[in-house]
């Protein structure tokens, strides 16, 4: 039973891959908290991954786009449009690099793969909400969020140019943040996520010693994928209004930790 959080509002979740990906605990928590979505993934994901059983289990219309292609994203975000009159809110769960993927070392990057890391998991949000922006089609006071990971910030062996994408993806929520707050109230933030176990997370190598040493640090564990969904809801609901540019720590207070005992 949820609280009627999203009553009456519309979304769309791009990045629901299968049952364990974060974008999926949202999207059934959205619509537990009476929100109408549209769901999105690239066209080879949705041909793999389960993203049609959650569609109807959701009653949710699928709609093919893979972000790094303008008109996929065009046509996704006016169909919506058409659809929704207006869009209250998007999550923003993408994620790949294919030089981790290949387990390329850090010190050994290729360059094409590391341009398509940044254009799938950072310029991505760029064209999204410029798309958005274009086709009036955010709804006043709408809110934007994408996941993002404190290797931002600090460095993590393993996680490679998702480092970088993750910077800049920070750096373009604060960027079109402050010109969508002025055009029309609109709301842009990144959650920074606990490590969580999902096809995409796993991919990061010694992501075990990722997740339990995280575990360890923080006072309150590490977050689940269900409660990253339930913070989403809260920042997809009218109680989080002021809320925008931000860079929201999701990590049992992993992030403010130095040593513990
Ligand atoms: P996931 O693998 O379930 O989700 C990643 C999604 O990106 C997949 O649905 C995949 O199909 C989609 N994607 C990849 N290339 C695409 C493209 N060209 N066009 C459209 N979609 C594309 O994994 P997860 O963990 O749920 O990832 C979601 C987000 O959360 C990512 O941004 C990830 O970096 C972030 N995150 C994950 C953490 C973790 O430990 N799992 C921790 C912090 C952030």
């Amino acid at each position: 039973m949820g609280y009627g959080l999203l009553k009456g509002k519309k979304g769309i979740i791009f990045g629901a891959l299968d049952n364990r990906s974060i974008a999926w605990k949202v999207a059934e928590k959205c619509a537990e908290e009476g929100a109408e979505i549209i769901l999105t993934n690239a066209p080879v994901a949705l041909r793999m991954g389960g993203i049609k059983e959650l569609g109807e289990k959701l009653n949710a219309e699928i709609i093919p786009a893979d972000v790094t292609v303008m008109e996929d994203i065009e046509n996704l975000v006016s169909t919506a449009k058409s659809k929704f009159g207006g869009i209250d809110f998007v999550l923003h769960s993408v994620g790949m690099s294919p030089n981790v993927r290949k387990g390329r070392d850090y010190t050994n990057l290729n360059y094409e793969f590391y341009h398509k890391t940044l254009d799938i998991s950072a310029m991505s949000l760029h064209r999204l909400l410029q798309t958005c922006y274009k086709l009036d089609a955010l709804n006043e006071y709408a809110s934007v969020i994408a996941l993002t990971y404190i290797a931002a910030q600090r460095t993590y062996t393993g996680y490679g140019d998702m480092a970088e994408a993750k910077a800049m993806l920070e750096s373009i929520a604060r960027s079109f943040g402050h010109h969508y707050g002025k055009h029309k109230n609109v709301r842009v933030n990144t959650i920074s996520q606990s490590p969580t176990v999902t096809t995409a997370g796993s991919g990061v190598e010694g992501f075990e010693d990722f997740i339990s040493n995280a575990d360890k640090l923080s006072p309150l564990g590490n977050a689940t994928a269900e409660e990253c969904a339930n913070y989403c809801v809260s920042m997809f609901s009218d109680l989080t209004r002021k809320v925008t540019m931000q860079n929201l720590f999701h990590d049992g207070g992993y992030s403010s930790m130095g040593a513990a005992e």
